[in-house]
């Protein structure tokens, strides 16, 4: 008995010393101690053994398990070293040979532009919320001072999509409703809302059915145009440079009293007159105003307490601008050739 266990030992011995790699090893792991391994079986002979030799029979048995274990254990980490450096040699990295070109997407330039506005906004303290653009009758126009059959509906031709009640929105000022009401007339608001827009124009270079707005709203207490005109000198500035100024022009909307137009001075020929401002020296950026005070009390303010200034402008204008786009179509590209040139800086000038 106590032979075999010796024998059993040197076979181990002579197998282990002619094992090449992790496949045979775990070939051997197999034949000593799996459930019908070599080392496994002598467990079921203990019971032919003499009662006063079981005991060390078990011993024996035990401690050549643990030698078996020992050599496999040590193999098994030498192999797998092996292994380890031989795929880290075949992948080494020659730095000499060219590189190889990896092509990657860059972001949307008109996403590029809202990031960029919305972060000059929110270092201000400003939240960016969103609505929704399939909109009520109610929040698009009516509690924006334009009732049903007011002629200021015509400017915006509407997409309706139920009857008269329900409607791609035609611009973001619904926004400015839907947050005042949560408001509650409690505390101030200050949001910016970058969104979709939607109305039955002609697609064209500088038309598009569906187009981006981004929307302002503040209300607080005293606040007057003064407040919107300084808040546009520091985003314009950021925009387009420090040399900008701000010009505000009489204008007219439903939902501000007074309303006013924006103008920024050209940033490209500083006033002197080129293309982009079409010889004027200004580019109109967007309308804006003072809440009207019935928009302020329909959203639960109350005009005795609380003011407010908004705005509205349209992103793609300002991202034309910027980036001297001139086919509005280009902001829905998907040609990688165009869109990486953006990236590049190589864009067509307005001149
Ligand atoms: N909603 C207007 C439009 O689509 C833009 C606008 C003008 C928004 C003045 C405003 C504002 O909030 O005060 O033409």
């Amino acid at each position: 008995m106590f032979m075999n266990i010796e024998d059993i030992k040197k076979g181990i011995e002579k197998d282990l010393e002619s094992v090449k790699d992790l496949k045979e090893l775990n070939e051997l792991h197999i034949k000593y101690l799996s459930k019908k391994g070599i080392i496994t079986e002598l467990n079921s002979k203990i019971k032919d053994v003499p009662n006063d030799k079981k005991k060390e029979f078990g011993m024996e048995v035990n401690s050549l398990r643990t030698y078996f274990n020992e050599k496999y254990n040590a193999l098994k980490e030498k192999f797998e070293n092996d292994e380890l450096n031989k795929k880290l040699e075949s992948e080494s990295i020659d730095i000499s040979l060219p590189s190889t070109k990896v092509s990657i997407g860059s972001p949307n330039i008109l996403e590029k532009l809202i990031e960029e506005v919305e972060e000059i906004f929110m270092s201000m303290g400003y939240d960016v919320v969103d609505g929704p653009e399939v909109e009520e009758d109610k929040y698009n126009f009516e509690m924006l001072n334009i009732p049903k059959g007011h002629p200021a509906r015509d400017a915006q031709d509407t997409f309706y999509i139920e009857g008269e009640e329900i409607l791609l929105r035609s611009q973001t000022s619904p926004v400015q409703v839907r947050t005042m009401l949560k408001a509650e007339g409690k505390k101030p608001v200050r949001v910016i809302c970058p969104g979709k827009t939607y109305r039955r124009d002609d697609d064209d270079a500088t038309h598009s059915h569906q187009f981006m707005q981004i929307e302002g709203l503040l209300v607080d207490k005293d606040i007057s145009l003064s407040d919107l005109k300084g808040t546009f000198e520091v985003v314009f500035k950021k925009l387009f440079g420090d040399s900008v100024e701000v010009r505000l022009r009489p204008s007219y909307y439903q939902f501000t009293e007074p309303s006013v137009e924006v103008d920024i001075s050209c940033f490209n020929c500083k006033g002197d007159g080129c293309n982009i401002c079409k010889n004027t020296g200004f580019i109109t950026i967007c309308g804006a105003g003072v809440v009207h005070p019935d928009v302020l009390r329909m959203s639960g303010f109350d005009p005795s307490v609380w003011s407010g200034f908004a705005f509205g402008f349209g992103a793609e204008r300002v991202a034309m601008l910027k980036y001297g786009i001139n086919d509005l179509r280009v902001f829905y590209n998907t040609d990688l050739r165009e869109v990486n040139n953006f990236d590049r800086g190589e864009i067509s000038s307005n001149d």
